[in-house]
Order: structure tokens, then C-alpha cells, then sequence
């Protein structure tokens, strides 16, 4: 009886941790880059997307793709939340998720959006999918190494607490912050017209490279076991916003694209 106790205990312990599932920047970092690609959308874009999603917000809808994540009939989007590929390695080179990944997934969306014969349901679907994913593009670990399922393994501690590398960048900082989505959307950095037009520009392949050297970076930031505290966060906290507001930029310029 005892054993039994002690093994609920433990498996409950588990599962609070997070130890035995992976994670996903958090809804709050991708309400955020909802909401900065709301406020640079172009007036055409803004109506044509409002429609579509009958009154609900980019903020609102970008969770979306996490939320069908514990529902089986969306497994085959399950890969499209991340890319791997070797730290000083590229993606045109890195081998290939068979069941597709965040660049196949992006550009199987912005297709599907562009397609005058798509439905109103499948446009509204993958519209949510390309609000996250491109979020998702901008968390460096979300294109991490394949051997460490992008930091998921790499255990280290959050004031004490277990996490891991993965997760710090997902959640742990943002949360530690602990600004709403759209008090961080309207803290972001002021930037010049010709700045905001540098972010925007290339293509999701060079936002893939762009990501990536962050990616590098916060490989080499902690140590196996490490304690996290807040010099981390003072370190690295403005690198999450900068990302959060560079995927916002980015999937404005994307979105101002496809409803033209
Ligand atoms: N989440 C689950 N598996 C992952 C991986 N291999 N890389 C990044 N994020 C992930
Ligand atoms: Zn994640
Ligand atoms: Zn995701």
C-alpha cells in the first residue's frame, strides 16, 4: 500500500514537472506575436482576417495549434511545431522529418491560404496553424538538435525547480516575468520604418538561419544541472522579447502578403 502511495506521488510529481511530456513556448509568447502581427497588418489584411475568423484575434486563435495537440486526429501536425538540425549545420543540408516540419508546415499553410479554391474551414484552420507556427520558428529551440529533442533532455533547474533547457525558453522566463500577453506586445521595441522593413525581409528560410544563431547560443548558456536564476533571465529575457517581436513583424509581413 505503501509503494502504491508513493508511486501516485511520484508519477504526479512527474507529470507537474513536466518530465515526461515536451512543451511549447507558452500561450503567453504566442498571444504576443499575435497580437504585434495584428498591429502591422495592413488595413486590407486586417478586414479579410477578421472575417475569417469570425471576430476571434490573432492573439486569440495562436494557441490553437497546442490546444488539438492532445487530440489524435491532429497527430500528423505534430511535427510541424519544431525543426532539427546540427548546431553548425543548416536546414537546406540537415536531414529531413518524413512526417514534415516547422518550414514544410509554414509553407504548406501559406498554400492552402493562397488557394482560391481552399474552403472558408480549411483557410480558417490553417490560418491559426501559420499564427503559431511562426511563433514557433522564433523560439531557438523549437529548431534545436535532433539527439536532444531541441534542449527537451537537457535537465537543468529553475530556482531550484526541475526544468530543462527546452522548457527555460518556452515558459520558464516569460512566466518568471510575468507580464500578459499584451502588456509585452505593447512594451516591445520602438522601431523605425527602415528597422521594421530589415526584420521582415527574406524568406522563412532566412528567418530559419536567423533563429539558428540564437539557437547556438543558448546551447553553450548552461550547464548540465545547472541552477537558473536571475542573471539568466537578465541575460537572455531580452533576446525572448526580441524574438516575440521579430515572429510578430514577420507574420505580418506574411499575412500583408497572402490577404492583398
Ligand atoms: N518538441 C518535441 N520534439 C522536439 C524536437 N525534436 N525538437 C524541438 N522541439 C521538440
Ligand atoms: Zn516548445
Ligand atoms: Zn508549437
Amino acid at each position: 500500500m505503501k509503494f502504491l502511495k508513493l508511486f501516485f506521488i511520484l508519477s504526479l510529481l512527474a507529470v507537474f514537472t513536466g518530465f515526461t511530456t515536451f512543451d511549447v513556448w507558452g500561450p503567453t509568447g504566442h498571444r504576443a506575436t499575435g497580437k504585434i502581427a495584428e498591429n502591422h497588418l495592413s488595413k486590407r489584411a486586417k478586414r479579410k482576417i477578421d472575417e475569417l475568423l469570425q471576430g476571434e484575434s490573432l492573439a486569440f486563435v495562436s494557441t490553437h495549434a497546442d490546444q488539438i495537440k492532445s487530440d489524435k486526429k491532429y497527430n500528423e501536425f505534430y511535427s510541424w511545431h519544431y525543426v532539427n538540425m546540427p548546431l553548425d549545420g543548416d536546414y537546406e543540408t540537415a536531414e529531413k522529418n518524413p512526417q514534415g516540419d516547422l518550414v514544410t508546415g509554414i509553407n504548406y499553410c501559406v498554400k492552402v491560404l493562397k488557394d482560391e479554391k481552399s474552403s472558408k474551414e480549411d483557410k480558417r484552420f490553417y490560418l491559426k496553424m501559420l499564427v503559431h507556427l511562426v511563433g514557433d520558428l522564433h523560439q531557438p529551440m523549437h529548431i534545436g538538435q535532433k539527439e536532444d529533442k531541441g534542449g527537451n533532455t537537457i535537465q537543468v533547474q529553475w530556482f531550484k525547480k526541475g526544468t530543462n533547457l527546452h522548457r527555460v525558453w518556452d515558459e520558464n522566463m516569460i512566466e518568471e516575468w510575468n507580464m500578459s500577453y499584451l502588456e509585452l506586445a505593447s512594451n516591445a521595441k520602438d522601431l523605425s520604418k527602415e528597422q521594421i522593413k530589415a526584420i521582415q525581409k527574406g524568406s522563412v528560410l532566412d528567418w530559419v538561419k536567423d533563429t539558428h544563431q540564437i539557437t547556438q547560443k543558448v546551447y553553450g548558456s548552461v550547464e548540465v544541472g545547472e541552477d537558473l536564476r536571475y542573471r539568466y533571465s537578465y541575460e537572455y529575457f531580452p533576446v525572448v522579447r526580441e524574438q516575440l517581436q521579430k515572429g510578430g513583424l514577420r507574420l505580418a509581413k506574411i499575412l500583408n502578403e497572402i490577404f492583398c
